[in-house]
């Protein structure tokens, strides 16, 4: 194995030692120097104004002070009751009036127009979304603007999806002497939570479809990454007819069962764990009549043949394991490595964890920065210690190094099922390496997995290739040839089998999840052809 010379070794050390800043040191145009107090939410229209209890809300990055180095208060936000909760019901169930209410009702071109000022507001809080992003989740400047970017395509591609699909759905069928016109038409009232790990993004992957297809919404912003949506209520307000939107801020476990429990919630969309989406969906009175779709946990593996193309396979495993701190859904989560093969490989991977950028995330070009949920590193501490505990060893130097809420990526080798890496969703910079002789092992782990997300199979035998390719298929949703897991392009569909997920994202599937089919059917005769035209034109239907 290579080693790091000692200088350069004391250089990271020291580094990680004095990694976070000073006020004075943080470069002017990234300085958080006001907390945001939120008091508004936005309930049929209105931005009301909290008068109780508010949340603190920290960054991830630490802030040395004259008593010491801690966590930036970067503001706070309202921790509502059931009370506003159900407030926010009434007024989403108001708005969609049984299918009646002005939204639903609305020609698609006009909740096209209403979700264009959308994006136009939105680009003018471009600046405020993406450093509240940057400081709420420690995502790094060029990565939370870049997570924005990518919402303003999604959002204008899901509108030109809808272009087709109307297009698509306006023709009569004839069939058997019945003349049919299918149509899409909303599902009631939609129920959208987001992550913290792309709080923007994924919050808007399934509100904007909902809200195209003409359902109204009640979004409740994720635990961590709360605050970037302040700069959207306004832009809310403006681009929507009252209670179109509402949303629900505080304690999950306190404004959630009641709006589920409530039976009249018609969608739940949510991205989050696989026990917390049990949990919710169990609170319906009616399960049958709820709708989910879900974006759950994930632990993809890479599967490393014997004859890969190291450069490009370490290039893509260091990319898929270690981007945003590891902290994707998508993310490489264990490394099955041929034996052959395996010590080049944790050289070459150990040699790239160095070039790494760590540091603070306003710092240009850096991929590890600090990590935003509580006690974080010290429950990454704990599965290296676990794993070492049963035989493994941190490959890189300084590997799990921490200090305060930085985590420095680790290496881990040789992971065997008897520990807790193998089996849990680390969600951090933690890359467990497994040795493997025959295909059959990493297979094996794929069935035996509760997960069922992605795989990626690196290897330059076709043959090969193509046999592991018609196993893996029906195990997860998505096989990578010599490419890292990743949930783009966003036309392509995201799905989990499994504990990974219900349902299927993408652009143009997304609009499918928040609708049903609705058929308007007639005899063919004379009379009713000219009633359909009638209402298919939306000259009665409309008015
Ligand atoms: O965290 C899950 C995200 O959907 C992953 O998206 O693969 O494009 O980073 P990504």
């Amino acid at each position: 194995m290579r080693l790091c010379s000692s200088k350069i070794s004391v250089k990271v050390e020291e580094t990680i030692a004095a990694l976070f800043p000073d006020e004075r040191g943080i470069p002017e145009e990234h300085r958080h120097e006001e907390p945001v107090i939120q008091k508004e939410y936005l309930i049929n229209g209105q931005l009301r104004m909290w008068e109780g209890p508010m949340q603190e809300v920290l960054s991830p990055v630490c802030v040395k002070t004259a008593s010491g180095v801690s966590r930036k208060v970067i503001g706070s936000c309202p921790v509502l009751t059931a009370r506003e909760a159900m407030e926010a019901l009434d007024a989403a169930e108001r708005a969609y009036h049984n299918g009646r209410g002005l939204w639903p009702s609305m020609p698609v071109n006009e909740r096209i127009a209403h979700t264009e000022e959308l994006i136009c507001r939105m680009r003018e809080k471009k600046r405020d979304i993406t450093h509240l992003l940057m400081w709420e989740i420690g995502k790094s400047y060029q990565e939370s603007e870049k997570e924005f970017e990518r919402t303003i395509g999604y959002t204008q591609n899901t509108i030109n999806a809808l272009k087709n699909l109307s297009r698509l759905s306006s023709d009569f069928v004839i069939e058997q002497g019945i003349i049919g016109h299918i149509q899409r038409v909303p599902l009631g009232v939609v129920l959208c939570m987001g992550p913290f790990n792309y709080p923007l993004n994924e919050t808007f992957t399934t509100l904007i479809p909902a809200l195209l297809m003409g359902n109204t919404v009640l979004l409740k912003p994720p635990r961590l990454g709360v605050l970037l949506h302040r700069p959207l209520l306004e832009a809310f307000q403006t681009s929507f007819p009252p209670g179109v939107i509402n949303t629900v801020y505080g304690d999950g476990r306190e404004v959630i069962p009641p709006i589920i429990s409530s039976g009249r919630i018609d969608v739940l969309a949510f991205i989050g764990s696989s026990k917390t989406a049990d949990l919710l969906k169990s609170q319906h009175p009616q399960p049958h009549r709820l709708r989910s779709v879900l974006g759950l946990e994930a632990k993809n593996p890479a599967i490393v043949l014997p004859d890969a193309d190291m450069d490009l396979t370490v290039s893509e495993c260091i990319k898929g394991s270690l981007s945003f701190n590891g902290q994707r859904c998508t993310a490489l989560k264990i490394l099955f490595v041929h034996t052959r093969i395996v010590d080049d490989f944790l050289e070459r991977f150990s040699g790239e964890i160095e070039k790494l950028k760590f540091g603070m995330p306003w710092e240009t070009d850096v991929t590890i920065t600090p990590l935003p949920e509580l006690n974080k590193t010290a429950y990454l501490a704990g599965l290296v210690e676990d794993a070492k505990k049963h035989g493994a060893r941190i490959v890189n130097q300084h590997g799990g190094t921490v200090n305060e809420t930085f985590f420095y990526p680790a290496l881990l080798y040789p992971v065997t099922p008897r520990m807790r890496i193998y089996h849990e969703e680390q969600f951090g910079p933690l890359v467990p390496v497994v040795p493997y002789n025959d295909i059959e092992e990493p297979i094996r782990y794929c069935i035996e997995s509760s997960y069922g997300q992605q795989a990626s199979v690196f290897g330059n035998d076709a043959g090969v290739i193509a046999n592991l390719v018609d196993v893996l298929v029906n195990q997860v949703c998505r096989v990578n040839i010599n490419s890292m897991c990743q949930r783009g392009p966003d036309i392509f569909p995201f799905a989990g089998r499994k504990d990974s997920g219900e349902g299927t994202l993408s652009v143009s599937d997304a609009l499918r999840v928040f609708s049903i089919r609705s058929i308007i059917a007639a005899m063919e005769i004379e009379s009713n052809r000219a009633i359909l035209e009638e209402i298919v034109n939306g000259k009665r239907a409309n008015s």
